[in-house]
């Protein structure tokens, strides 16, 4: 394992630890954390440190952070499993080890630093490199093979839909005229690419002209989307009452995602016109973010990677049915998710979703120098 590259600030850390902390914190027993996207530990180290009597399950795909994380949480060795697993295999991690149900899951998508600043690894446009954008580079299709073989059409909606490029056909032609002179095979020359395929004023903005290309080829290359739809029900479907998940998502399409499974799941499945739940039809889950949490304007500042995020939270709650005196869609309306207290600063910070989103920042918890923002719903 070579020395650390680069430096990882947990993202909306403490924001993560308040909303994980009722359901590790129990009097009775030991608690079971799932943190999928292990990553370099910033956040399963904090849990550990908060929580003496839970237990980590830590997954990555990538072995280098698993063996990164590893060091780190050295000193909590009686109580992590490290997994080196796809987190869609999620449910048959939690069998392997023998755990039916779990407190607290925890997912912080997309790439770690360590794998953006590696200079070896291909997933940045900012310095050359061969291009593979594999996470777990012991399997799967590199990013060469994807720009060698697709066709233009493929090409085309694998920018448009995973990297939002509106010049994605544009990108495709001058990708496929290339690879007809010499196989494309840099980072660095597709990052130009790229950057030649750009009208000139729509250079100007929108950050490096490579960033979407790139975003996109990541996500197709790792089948990120898809992995997410199978892991995000598993991981709900494993909490106990009272267990809670987060989600921090970086890209639209991830967040909707994690909307639709959330939202889905604290909606009453019986006939909305029946005073009392009907058996097995009540929510399954209270959500605990009112539309999408962003961070604040200082925690961006300081952690530029926090600027794209938006967490989302629920907890399991019981299913408890025909009882006739409250039932839980009653229930839930009543607790509502909780207001981020404090000042409204801005609005207008737009998404794909197409939801208003309103910036407010937190109260500072002391040191963190963190804030976090509520996007409502539109
Ligand atoms: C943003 S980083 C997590 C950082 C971590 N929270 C920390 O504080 O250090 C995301 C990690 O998730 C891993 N990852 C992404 N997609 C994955 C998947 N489908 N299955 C397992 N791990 C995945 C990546 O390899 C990366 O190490």
């Amino acid at each position: 394992m070579g020395e650390l590259r680069g430096t990882h600030v947990p993202v909306l850390l403490e924001r993560c630890l308040e909303l994980l902390a009722p359901a590790l914190d129990r009097d009775d027993r030991t608690t079971v954390y799932v943190d999928a996207t292990l990553g370099l530990a910033g956040h399963a180290e904090a849990v550990l440190a908060a929580h003496p009597r839970t237990v980590l399950i830590g997954l990555d795909r990538d072995t280098e952070a698993l063996a990164h994380a590893r060091a780190r949480l050295d000193r909590y060795a009686d109580r992590i499993h490290l997994v080196h697993a796809v987190y869609d295999e999620f449910a048959e991690v939690l069998d392997g080890l023998g755990y039916a149900r779990v407190d607290g899951v925890l997912f912080d998508l997309g790439v770690s630093s360590l794998q953006l600043d590696a200079p070896d690894r291909g997933f940045a446009y900012a310095q050359d490199a061969p291009l593979d954008m594999r996470m777990d580079q012991s399997t799967g299709t590199t990013a060469e093979e994807v720009v060698n073989t697709y066709t233009h059409g493929e090409l085309a909606r694998v920018l448009r839909v995973y990297g939002e490029e509106r010049f994605a056909g544009r990108i495709a032609s001058a990708i496929i005229r290339e690879r007809e002179r010499t196989r494309l095979t840099s980072s660095a020359r597709l990052a130009e690419l790229v950057r030649d395929s750009i009208p000139a004023p729509a250079r100007r903005t929108g950050g490096h002209p490579a960033k979407r290309t790139f975003q996109a080829l990541r996500i197709e290359v790792n089948r990120e989307l898809a992995a997410l739809e199978t892991a995000l029900p598993a991981a709900l479907d494993a909490l106990s009452p009272g267990g809670r998940a987060v989600v921090l998502s970086y890209h639209s399409l991830e967040d909707r995602i994690t909307k639709q499974a959330l939202a889905g799941r604290a909606r009453s499945t019986g006939p909305v016109d029946l005073p009392v739940e009907l058996p097995g039809t009540g929510p399954m889950l209270r959500l605990l973010s009112r539309g999408a949490e962003l961070a604040g304007e200082s925690e961006v500042e300081a952690n530029p990677r926090a600027a794209s995020v938006r967490l989302r939270a629920a907890e399991r709650i019981e299913q408890d049915g025909t009882n006739g005196t409250e039932t839980t869609t009653r229930r839930a309306a009543r607790e509502r998710p909780r207001r981020v207290a404090g000042e409204v600063r801005t609005s207008g910070a737009g998404v794909a979703d197409g939801s208003g989103a309103v910036r407010r920042e937190m109260p500072r918890s002391p040191g963190d120098g963190s804030g976090t923002t509520v996007q409502g719903e539109g």
